[in-house]
């Protein structure tokens, strides 16, 4: 045997299989705080780390009723496979729901998938090569990068701040990998109510943007989960009810109903689309008909706009908790106060490293994702991801008064053993350094 394909027993203990796996999975890694993750699960952890929707906040008798009448209606339906493209009568409804975010389009455009984080890795399987290059945001949604990483795909940060992502950055970056002759092939973006920033791109910016996209030739990949999770104003229209040909768009069911179903779409153009519902095929068949069927009949038969409502309220009362409890309990810290969606990110003085603190976080029980989780370059160390969606608003108060435990003692920790005494602390100095990108 060659020694680039050693015999099974000079893998390791743990996998013998280790010399067999495909070059891309070296990119799926499991994080260091994976493993902390299992402990924050436990139920005295107050865990602000997680972007679980608050499926308690649905009442289970509307979900009950529609899957019995599809079972009772359509059951023979329900449970064979269907087509790759996705139920029609659903792709129908799908266009309502986007056309509260003011798109207009064709039910022929939309391919149900299985979460919008399917379409993710559809979309990135069709367009890239290993060494391409996707931009994103910095920071950036943690399982995109994960996916675009196992695609062999390098990602380049655009810099955010509390408008969303900066048009000027998104030019430097595109003439500096023109310039190094990288590939660009899309533009990753959440734009509203970004995850994990917690902030939405202006209208101004989303047109500035798209020009960007165009006149470089750049196809878009818009995600938005969040948009209809608005608390006071809806954000602005999404970028696709602008520029139909430039944009792959993502919606899905997850977040304004129920993950659990796993139903989630994209809106590509034409030209795009038949080749997503052949890679769709190809690696599940058909999503779900029972999923499909049942969110049909739910917004066939529910006032499915009035439980959006409802998750809104939730969400609100969680986001002001939190808030509320920043202000109290970290006074001196800069955080993004989001106006949607689930999360606020947190910016710590630069000598704290969220990752490193983590352990003692779990320790005084409550946990939060470290801001490096959503950088592919190293970036975000002294940030933290908050999320509000899941914990109740006591619940939340509680975490924010364990994490201002969890900081001071961390500075009391570096301020003993620092050589050169006090440190600027957030206790005593108002603290104001820019988040590294969101200023
Ligand atoms: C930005 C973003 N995109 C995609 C997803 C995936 O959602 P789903 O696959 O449940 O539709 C999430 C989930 O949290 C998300 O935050």
């Amino acid at each position: 045997m060659s020694s680039q394909n050693p015999p099974l027993s000079a893998g390791n203990n743990l996998d013998p299989w280790y010399y067999n796996y495909a070059e891309r999975t070296a990119g799926l890694a499991a994080s260091e705080v994976r493993a902390l993750f299992a402990v924050a699960s436990r139920p005295e952890v107050v865990s602000l780390a997680g972007g679980m929707p608050a499926v308690s906040a649905l009442p289970q008798e509307l979900v009950i009723d529609s899957m019995n009448r599809v079972m009772r209606e359509q059951g023979s339906v329900a449970l064979q496979y269907g087509s790759g493209q996705g139920v029609p009568a659903l792709r129908e409804q799908i266009l309502d729901v986007m056309a509260m975010e003011g798109i207009r389009a064709s039910a022929d455009d939309v391919v149900v998938t299985t979460g919008s984080q399917h379409a993710l890795e559809l979309v990135t399987k069709l367009f890239i090569d290993p060494g391409d290059v996707v931009l994103a945001e910095g920071p950036s949604y943690v399982t995109a990068i994960v996916i675009f990483r196992s695609f062999q795909a390098e990602t380049h940060h655009v810099a955010m701040d509390e408008h969303g992502m900066i048009p000027e950055s998104l030019r430097e970056n595109i003439a500096r990998l023109k310039a190094a002759g990288k590939k660009i092939k899309f533009l990753y973006t959440i734009p509203s109510f970004q995850n994990p920033a917690g902030v939405t791109l202006s209208w101004e910016r989303r047109l500035e943007i798209l020009a960007i996209a165009k006149e470089n030739g750049i196809l878009v990949l818009e995600d938005n989960p969040y948009g209809l999770l608005h608390f006071d104003a809806p954000p602005p229209p999404a970028l696709r009810s602008v520029e139909q040909d430039g944009v792959i768009y993502l919606g899905t069911f997850s977040k304004t109903l129920a993950p659990g179903f796993r139903v989630g779409w994209a809106l590509a153009p034409h030209a795009i689309r038949e080749k997503l519902i052949l890679a769709n095929e190809a690696a599940v068949l058909s999503p779900s008909s029972f999923s499909q069927l049942v969110i049909s009949e739910y917004l066939d038969t529910i006032d499915w706009r009035a439980q959006v409502d409802r998750f809104r309220g939730v969400y609100r009362e969680r986001k002001d908790a939190m808030i509320g409890a920043l202000t109290e309990y970290l006074p001196n810290l800069k955080w993004t106060d989001p106006d949607g969606g689930f999360y606020v990110w947190l910016t710590l003085p630069p000598y704290l490293d969220s990752k490193q603190m983590l352990p003692r976080a779990v320790k005084e029980l409550v946990a939060y994702t470290p801001g490096t989780a959503f950088y592919a370059d190293g970036g975000g160390r002294n940030n933290i991801r908050l999320s509000f969606c899941y914990p109740t608003p006591e619940a939340i108060r509680v975490g924010i008064r364990r994490l201002q435990n969890v900081i001071n003692g961390e500075i009391d920790l570096l301020e003993t053993f620092s050589a050169t005494g006090p440190l600027e602390t957030v206790r005593d100095r108002n603290f104001s350094a820019p988040p590294p990108n969101l200023d």
